[in-house]
C-alpha cells in the first residue's frame, strides 16, 4: 500500500489521480487530496505542517498557479504557488525522507529549439508562470528524493480544458480559428495519472542516487499544432457547426510568451521506467467522446 498525500483536487490532473486511486486494486493505494480550503498553497506554513503531520509515503503537488496570462499580472502570487511552496514541501519531505513528485511545464523553455527539448537542454523561460515553474523545479530537485515531470497541453474529461473548450465553441461558433504553427506534445492526465501510481512504489523505495528520481518529460508522444488537436476533437462531435481555420501564432497575441517549439522528447521516462505512451490521437478521442458523454456547458 502507497500512501500518497496530494496537493489539488480541482484540477485536471488531480481529478485524475483521485480517479485512477478509487479504480486501483483495493490496498494498493491511498491518497489524500487536499483542496484550496485544506491548505492554501499562498501560506507556506500550511503547506510545510500539512506535509509534517501527514501519514504518507509520498508526496505528490497537483497544484499550482497555471493560469499563464493572468500570472504576467500577479507575478506575486504566481511565484508563491509555483515557486516557494514546491519549495516548503521540498524542505518538509527532506526533513521526513519523503519522495516528492511535483509537475512541470514546457513554457520553462523558449522554443528556439529545433527537435524536441531533452531533460538536459538549458531551460529560458518567455513568462512569469515559465520563470516560476522553474524555479519550482530547481526547489524541488534539490531535494534528492525530488521528482520534476514536466508535462504540455494537458487534456482529460475533468475540470477546465482545451477539449471541452474546443467543443463548446464548436457548437455555438460560425468559425473557429486556432493556431497552427506553435507545436507541443499533449499529456493525457490519466496516462500521468496510472504512471504515478505505477511509479510510486519505486519513488517510495528509491535511495539516494536512484535513477527513478529527478527530471522527466511526459507525454503522449509526438508533437502536434492546437489546431490538428481541435479538429481531432471536433471530428467526434456530430453537433459541430463550426468551420475550423488555422491561424499563425502571431496573429493570436496573448500577455504571456509561450514556446513555438514546446515540444518534449520522452526517451528518459521510456530508459528509466520502461514507460510507453499511448499516441495522443487515440487518447483525445476517448476523452473527448467522455467530455461529450457528460454533455457541454453551452
Ligand atoms: N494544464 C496544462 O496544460 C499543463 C501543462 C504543463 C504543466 N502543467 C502543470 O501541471 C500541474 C497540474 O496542472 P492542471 O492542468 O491539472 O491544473 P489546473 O486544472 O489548472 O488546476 C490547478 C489546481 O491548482 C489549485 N490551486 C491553484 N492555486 C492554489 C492555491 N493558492 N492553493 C491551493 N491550490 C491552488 C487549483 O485549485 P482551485 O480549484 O481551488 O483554484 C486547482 O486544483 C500544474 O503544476 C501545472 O503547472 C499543466
Amino acid at each position: 500500500m502507497t500512501r500518497i498525500l496530494q496537493f489539488g483536487v480541482t484540477g485536471q490532473v488531480a481529478q485524475a489521480m483521485v480517479a485512477a486511486a478509487a479504480s486501483s486494486a483495493p490496498g494498493r493505494v491511498a491518497l489524500t487530496a487536499l483542496s484550496r480550503q485544506d491548505v492554501d498553497l499562498q501560506d507556506l506554513a500550511a503547506v510545510e505542517a500539512a506535509i509534517a503531520a501527514a501519514d504518507c509515503d509520498l508526496v505528490l503537488n497537483c497544484a499550482g498557479f497555471t493560469l499563464v496570462d493572468k500570472a504576467e499580472a500577479e507575478p506575486e502570487a504566481a511565484r508563491a504557488a509555483n515557486a516557494l511552496a514546491p519549495a516548503a514541501m521540498a524542505r518538509a519531505c527532506a526533513a521526513r525522507g519523503l519522495p516528492l513528485v511535483h509537475l512541470s511545464t514546457d513554457c520553462v523553455f523558449d522554443g528556439a529549439l529545433d527537435r524536441p527539448y531533452r531533460e538536459d537542454d538549458a531551460p529560458h523561460p518567455l513568462s512569469v508562470y515559465g520563470a516560476t515553474k522553474l524555479d519550482g523545479e530547481t526547489a524541488v530537485l534539490a531535494w534528492e528524493m525530488g521528482v520534476v515531470l514536466r508535462i504540455s497541453w494537458v487534456f482529460s474529461p475533468y475540470g477546465r480544458n482545451f477539449l471541452r473548450a474546443m467543443l463548446n465553441l464548436g457548437r455555438t461558433r460560425e468559425t473557429l480559428h486556432v493556431v497552427a504553427d506553435q507545436y507541443g506534445c499533449p499529456t493525457d492526465a490519466e496516462a500521468l495519472a496510472a504512471f504515478v501510481l505505477a511509479a510510486a512504489p519505486r519513488w517510495t523505495a528509491a535511495e539516494a542516487g536512484d535513477p527513478a528520481c529527478g527530471l522527466f518529460h511526459f507525454n503522449n508522444g509526438a508533437a502536434t499544432s492546437r489546431h490538428d488537436m481541435a479538429a481531432a476533437a471536433l471530428a467526434r462531435d456530430p453537433q459541430t457547426r463550426a468551420r475550423l481555420l488555422p491561424i499563425a501564432k502571431k496573429d493570436f497575441p496573448e500577455p504571456a510568451g509561450r514556446p513555438l517549439n514546446g515540444a518534449l522528447d520522452n526517451g528518459k521516462l521510456a530508459a528509466v521506467f520502461g514507460w510507453r505512451s499511448e499516441p495522443w490521437a487515440p487518447a483525445v478521442a476517448r476523452a473527448t467522446d467522455a467530455i461529450l458523454a457528460q454533455g457541454l456547458d453551452l
